[in-house]
């Protein structure tokens, strides 16, 4: 279920603001019936109509985006930076990112238009496992390593298990380069991770999301999914979402 003026501005009919001024208007109507209220929530059974007129959804399209480091997950920035949507300038259709990667990590990260995929993929019962590769500030111990596998406490609760690998140490440079498989997908989780055992994450890439990586693009390339991969990424979070209930 979404908001009535999301469903009219992705249909690209008009902007937000103005979709909420068609509404309360009373040039909306949904299965037939006026609806004035900014809250309505329709589903893509529910047939919209703007000034009599059906509304055309949007064809679904999905791409995988290297976000580099130094943009924003998010389709405006009110300060003006970068943001994932400018690696998009011939793409009609309103997409958005799937979650979100922070300002300073790069990474792969899922764009789309099709706000129900969106939502099976974030759900947090069918979150995908994702692979970070983190530099850190100082050589973190086994033991502490081993505490990131089990899961640690952080303020907003334990984390679940994680994968832990080191793929290289810089005893000069007291730096080290781990791999951290998480299934969850908090705010800034992995910084957070190694902050809690004392080490400062000072450069962050999401690798792979699910069974997709990053191969043969670099930062700021994009592709568009198959349809194959859409439909196994929609199936992967389904499986997870089961294996959980
Ligand atoms: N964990 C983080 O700390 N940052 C990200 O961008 C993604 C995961």
């Amino acid at each position: 279920m979404e908001r009535l003026q999301k469903v009219i501005a992705r249909a690209g009919i008009a902007s937000r603001r103005k979709a909420e001024e068609l509404i309360t208007g009373g040039k909306v109507k949904v299965n037939g019936q006026i609806v004035k209220e900014l809250g309505t929530k329709v589903s893509s059974s529910d047939k919209v109509e703007v000034n009599e007129i059906p509304i055309q959804k949007e064809i679904p399209v999905y791409f995988l985006l290297y976000k580099p480091r130094g943009v924003i997950s998010s389709v405006l920035d009110d300060k003006g930076r970068k943001v994932v949507t400018d690696f998009f300038p011939n793409i009609k259709e309103r997409i958005y990112p799937v979650g979100r990667l922070d300002y300073d990590t790069s990474g792969l990260i899922i764009m789309t238009n099709d706000g129900e995929f969106a939502n099976v993929l974030m759900h947090p019962r069918g979150e995908i496992e994702k692979v970070y590769v983190a530099k850190t500030k100082g050589i973190p111990s086994k033991e502490n390593l081993r505490k990131l596998e089990k899961g640690i406490m952080l303020d907003d609760g334990k984390t679940a298990p994680a994968k832990v690998k080191v793929l290289s140490m810089d005893n000069k440079k007291q730096t080290a380069i781990i791999e951290i498989t998480i299934h969850e997908g908090r705010n800034r989780q992995v910084r957070r991770m190694f902050e809690a055992i004392g080490h400062e994450v000072l450069k962050l890439k999401r690798e792979r999301y699910g069974f997709l990586t990053l191969g043969g693009l670099t930062a700021g390339d994009a592709r568009e999914l198959t349809p194959h991969e859409v439909k196994q990424l929609r199936a992967l979070a389904m499986e997870t979402h089961q294996k959980k209930s």
